[in-house]
């Protein structure tokens, strides 16, 4: 057996590290030669804060897809409307400044009718029925038909159910009267208030805080993580856990943006988003459970629970506007829901 000789082994050990080297020069050569106009850029552009469901999953799979592509893919995460406030960041999907948006299901309803369904009050009692919906053959087909003016749906996220805020106790379907509710434009929600007496006004989410500041409107619906992110509970002076609606939203590229990337790309970015889906769901639940939390232990709102028997009169009262809406959501998707 021939004896490795220390010249031998330093010459073969010289040789290992330069090719490593070399290695990771070439990795580094690579990004490096990965030129600007080669790094794939996707502006992601949404209105809430990064501490929501939305926020804290569009920022996981901005660091997956980095990670997964080498920095090959640059998701560019813009939060609080930042880039794009509603009613702009449709526009800007279309026309290509932005890549990616994920607008509640409720501002896409001039676009997709058939998502007033995800607005009616009272429909699912919690994510369960809403994940069961969302993955059955009738959710993927609804899914499938939000394609139009160069959007394509990728997936749908949560936030979760929606409280009510006002400057008066909400117990009763009739404490409703007279208030001024800031909404999302859909049809649905205007009649749900409608149904309750109340007058609507919606306006887009940044400039609901002010607006509740100024009196402009006295009471909102949203899930306890907007409500604890933008600091409306500071601005109103009661909270009735009502769960009474769902707010989820509808995840948005644009179609000849999406379609003319790599297929490998787009294969991990679809991989990716699938994955992120799920582990948002899960922390949608958690963040809207604790922010609810911190919100009562701030102690500046009164906090209402409503009782079984309260429920019941509220479902009563509006279980109307499901009728009122069958025509635009057709019978066929209603079935599939609980
Ligand atoms: C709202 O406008 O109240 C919400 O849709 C904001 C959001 O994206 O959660």
């Amino acid at each position: 057996m021939q004896t490795i000789t220390t010249p031998k082994l330093l010459y073969a050990l010289l040789i290992t590290l330069a090719l490593l080297l070399s290695g990771c020069q070439n990795r580094a050569m690579d990004l490096e030669q990965v030129g600007e106009d080669e790094r794939i850029v996707i502006k992601f552009s949404h209105v809430v804060s990064e501490l929501t469901p939305k926020g804290l999953a569009a920022r996981r799979f901005a660091e997956l897809v980095h990670e997964r592509t080498d920095g090959l893919v640059e998701v560019q995460v813009y939060p609080n409307s930042q880039l794009y406030m509603d009613g702009e960041e449709v526009d800007a999907l279309i026309n290509n400044n932005v890549q990616m948006i994920a607008p509640a299901t409720a501002k896409m309803t001039e676009f997709f009718p058939e998502l007033l369904l995800f607005d009616l009050p009272f429909l699912f009692e919690d994510f369960e029925q809403v994940h069961r919906y969302i993955d059955s053959e009738g959710g993927e087909k609804l899914l499938d038909k939000f394609q139009t003016d160069n959007m394509l749906s990728l997936t749908m996220w949560d936030n979760g159910f929606k409280v009510m805020t006002a400057n008066r106790p909400l117990y009763t379907p009739d404490d409703f009267a007279g208030l001024r509710f800031r909404i999302m434009p859909s049809r649905v929600l205007e009649a749900q208030f409608a149904q309750l007496g109340a007058q609507t006004r919606d306006m887009p989410f940044s400039d609901v805080y002010a607006a509740l500041e100024r009196g402009t409107v006295n009471a909102a619906e949203n899930p306890p993580s907007n409500l604890y992110s933008k600091r409306f509970y500071m601005v109103q002076e009661h909270l009735t856990v009502s769960n009474h609606g769902y707010l989820g939203y509808l995840v948005l590229t644009n179609q000849t943006f999406w379609q003319g990337l790599p297929e490998d790309i787009r294969e991990i970015l679809e991989e990716t988003l699938a994955e992120v889906t799920q582990w948002e769901r899960k922390i949608a639940a958690e963040q809207n459970k604790r922010d609810l939390e911190r919100i009562i232990n701030s102690g500046e709102i009164e906090v209402h629970y409503l009782s079984e028997a309260e429920k019941a009169a509220w479902r009563e009262a509006l279980m109307p506007v499901h009728q009122m809406f069958l025509p635009d959501i057709g019978t066929e998707l209603l079935q599939g829901t609980p």
